[in-house]
């Protein structure tokens, strides 16, 4: 496998809410098991705040919390910054930072929450230590991943050639999230897993989707290979799926802590 070539974040935020849009029940049932076991309370930190699709609805859910969030890009904090301005929220805080270093004073958090993030560190061992630092005695943590089991079953991702190796590599599997919390003190409460559903009205129009590299995964295949990959996972969904419409699903997996 040739080696991968970076993330390019700022081309990642210009599409990534529209592909993040899910239907309204799906995300209040999302909403509903965050909160369920993370009990929710206090001061939340968002890292890897993104677009700000989780950080914006629990400000909102949660008006008396100070909520903060932070990106390294800041082509995806302003468009966090626009929902927020949008929604008039007082109690959000939003800044740019680096999550190998978090800018925040120890024990100051009641509920930290990562989505998708963790496997964009390099030093995992240090950004858990700085989450257990910036946790107070008590403490909820959520990772929210994908397994490699749900990354294989995705068919945006399992049926496009050259990802799931890559993909593999590079998320570290749930077995290896939990012991690096638990070596920072925090006990697995819950794992839940989530899928919203996603619909393309053809093979070739998520074939065409895809070739707009929406996702990071995308973006790990080198240019000479990324073409013959589209062609090649067009082909496996008409032979799937045929002509007619896919209704497919992002499955993930939430992994729910609790700092001892
Ligand atoms: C796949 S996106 C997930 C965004 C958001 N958490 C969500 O679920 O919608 C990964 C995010 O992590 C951010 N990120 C990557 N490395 C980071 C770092 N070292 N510090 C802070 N944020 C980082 C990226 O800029 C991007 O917004």
């Amino acid at each position: 496998m040739d080696e991968m070539p970076p993330i390019n974040l700022t081309e990642l935020a210009n599409d990534y809410d529209e592909c993040r849009q899910i239907d309204t029940t799906e995300s209040e049932r999302l909403f509903n098991i965050i909160c369920e076991h993370g009990q929710i309370s206090g001061r939340i930190l968002e890292i890897g705040c993104g677009t700000g699709f989780y950080l914006i609805p629990l400000a909102q859910r949660f008006p008396e919390s100070e909520v903060h969030g932070f990106d390294l890009s800041d082509a995806m904090l302003q468009q966090a910054r626009r929902k927020q301005k949008e929604a008039r929220l007082q109690n959000c805080l939003l800044s740019k930072a680096d999550g190998q270093n978090l800018p925040y004073r120890d024990n100051a958090f009641n509920f930290v929450l990562m989505s998708q993030v963790l496997h964009f560190f390099e030093d995992k061992p240090d950004a858990a230590r700085e989450i257990r630092r910036v946790s107070k005695s008590g403490a909820r943590l959520l990772v929210i991943t994908s397994s490699h089991r749900q990354l294989r079953s995705q068919v945006d991702l399992g049926m496009f050639p050259g990802i799931i190796e890559r993909e593999t590599t590079r998320i570290p599997s749930l077995s290896d999230i939990r012991k690096l919390f638990e070596r920072e003190d925090f006990d697995l409460l819950a794992t839940v897993e989530f899928a919203v559903t996603y619909k393309a009205t053809s093979a070739d129009d998520l074939a065409e989707w895809a070739s707009n590299k929406p996702w990071s995964s995308y973006q790990l295949i080198p240019e000479t290979e990324f073409a013959t990959s589209t062609e090649g996972f067009r082909r496996s969904l008409k032979e799937t799926f045929g002509n007619g419409s896919i209704t497919y699903l992002f499955p993930q997996t939430l992994l729910f802590f609790q700092n001892k």
